[in-house]
């Protein structure tokens, strides 16, 4: 049987910045709803939001302080109700967004554990005493600084990977596990159709907690990620949860190799539907920085991403395939082109990457070619990850203007700005003033813009979701690389029954002329074009002459 979530194109949704309705300046449920009609038009069958539950929003919900409701700022209940029931008519699915990494230090269950010490609630963390004064061992938070928090006045300290208001949650303890299982059911039996998994490849922790001799900017990664006990969880919440729907999860998986995604996402394993492998995001990382820029080689990014196709693929693996997100920069300004040609260049990531194998998600804003925003001072930022970081480097000496450099390439605030609906005030997206501004480029940039000009970002990513709809080999067919030396050109095919398609693109603003050399393209003489950025692109397919960022998709016989 064909897994919904295998033919579906995945849209996500990060509510803060998608639409105001009440213009106190945060995006809403109502908002969402207002949208729908939109978000069919343009053929999407799933939404992934991010989450909407209570939460002080330190990290914009992935710190959640109860699991089973929603946010004032987002809306209630009710709303929430009627927005899975008004995607449903329109066929379109809805992905909750769930952290169960850790809570927020606000959560009922940590500030238990606080108050009462002899609460069973206190295990449901991780709590350790210090050593000679120190914190428990020398583990780093991915946000700066150490994993470890004080408890004051005492010598105990919480685990938090993350922010110290976010706390690690103990799976070890069956009972959190369960409660867990059971808030998910939860949701489940509501009707939503499944969730993305927050970090959820670090909820094994190494119980030693050992040491990490490296003094690595990541001391401690390799005693919780993938740690000891990761499949036996997985099993478990597929088994007491997933397993009794027609779901879908995804998993956001931190340092993974293909061989591991594997393992997650084999049907017979039964653990994940899908992982979000981040390893084709740091191709711009100068020596694993991701704050200090190097040009994007096309052979890097090109050799990844061929490597999950091959390995996943021909291992029973479903690849899930994303250029960006609520955490990274916007595709176009990251891998294109956001000047001159904006446009052409969001076409061909976009036909790069939803002609590969695997479940292609769009984030919001993508469709319409949004471009980072290009904030001067850091007064305009708003993540917590960035601010810590221009904090900790502005202290270690180093010049505020590299710091700011790596700040408007990298940060997280890029994908957040306001979704740009129209020309008209704030874009649109509030009447009241917006939570974060939005980007300068608003009156070009936008989604009336784009609905009017046949030509658009947006139309040519509905063709991209309607072929995919139409033609099984995008779901099916077998990928193949058909060139690993070009510098500027990424060449593939697909291949299913006895069709075949060719997907050619330039990466670059510069012309080329392409020669096709391998022997299975050449043996087929018809083309025909399926679709091309291009309005003009010719038909002859072996000797291509391709312009600035010209994509085109040929269907061969
Ligand atoms: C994930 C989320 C990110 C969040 C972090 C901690 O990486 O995508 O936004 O800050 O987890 O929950
Ligand atoms: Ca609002």
């Amino acid at each position: 049987m064909g897994k919904w979530w295998k033919k579906a194109v995945v849209y996500q949704i990060y509510p803060k910045s998608f639409k105001d309705t009440n213009g106190d300046g945060i995006g809403d449920i109502l908002g969402i709803i207002e949208k729908l009609d939109y978000l069919k038009e343009l053929g999407v069958g799933a939404l992934w939001i991010t989450p909407i539950y209570p939460s002080p929003q330190k990290d914009n919900g992935y710190d959640i302080s109860d699991y089973q409701d929603i946010d004032k700022i987002f809306g209630d209940m009710d709303e929430f109700d009627k927005l899975l029931e008004e995607a449903h008519k329109r066929d379109i699915k809805i992905i909750m967004d769930v952290v169960v990494n850790h809570t927020s230090t606000d959560h009922r269950w940590f500030k238990e554990a606080i108050r009462d010490p002899k609460s069973k609630y206190k295990d449901y963390y991780i709590f350790k005493k210090g050593k000679d004064n120190n914190e428990p061992n020398n583990w780093v938070s991915m946000f700066g600084g150490s994993a470890w928090e004080n408890l004051p006045g005492s010598d105990e300290y919480y685990l938090h990977l993350f922010d110290p208001s976010q706390a690690d949650l103990n799976w070890e303890n069956g009972d959190l596990r369960r409660e867990i299982y059971d808030m998910a059911s939860y949701w489940m039996e509501k009707g939503v159709d499944g969730f993305r998994l927050d970090v959820i490849n670090l909820i094994s922790k190494d119980q030693e907690f050992p040491m990490d001799e490296e003094d690595a900017p990541t001391r401690g990664k390799k005693f919780y990620v993938n740690g000891p006990r990761i499949h036996e969880f997985f099993k478990e919440m597929n088994k007491e949860v997933f397993s009794k729907y027609d779901s879908a999860t995804v998993g956001e998986t931190m340092s993974i190799t293909p061989q591991i995604a594997i393992d997650y996402t084999k049907p017979e394993n039964k653990e994940l539907d899908m992982v979000f492998a981040m390893n084709h995001l740091k191709a711009d990382y100068l020596n694993g920085d991701k704050w200090t820029y190097k040009p994007i080689e096309l052979k890097d990014l090109r050799g990844i991403m061929t490597l999950w196709q091959d390995e996943v693929n021909k291992n029973g693996g479903w690849n899930s395939l994303f250029w960006s997100n609520h955490d990274q920069p916007r595709a176009v300004s990251r891998f294109g082109n956001d000047n001159e040609y904006r446009e052409k260049s969001a076409k061909m990531l976009g036909t790069v990457l939803h002609m590969l194998r695997g479940t292609p998600y769009i984030y919001q804003g993508e469709e319409i070619g949004m471009t980072n925003p290009d904030f001067e001072k850091i007064e305009d930022y708003n993540d917590i990850e960035t601010i810590n970081l221009y904090k900790e480097r502005i202290k270690s000496g180093i010049p505020e203007e590299k710091i700011m450099d790596g700040i408007r390439r990298q940060s997280r605030d890029n994908a957040r700005t306001p979704i740009q609906w129209d020309s008209s005030e704030n874009g649109g997206f509030t009447k009241g003033k917006p939570w974060m501004n939005i980007s300068k480029n608003y009156k070009e940039i936008n989604v009336e813009e784009n609905l009017k000009n046949k030509d658009s970002v947006f139309y040519h990513y509905k063709k991209l979701i309607e072929l995919r709809r139409n033609h099984d080999i995008i779901t099916y067919g077998e990928y193949r690389l058909i060139d690993d030396e070009s510098n500027n050109v990424w060449a593939y095919i697909r291949k299913y029954k006895d069709e075949m398609w060719l997907v050619v693109s330039n990466f670059f603003k510069e012309e080329v002329s392409y020669t096709i050399k391998d022997k299975e393209v050449l043996e087929r003489h018809k083309s025909k074009i399926i679709l091309s950025n291009y309005e003009d692109s010719k038909e002859e397919f072996r000797n291509i002459k391709l312009r600035p960022y010209e994509s085109i998709i040929y269907s061969l016989s």
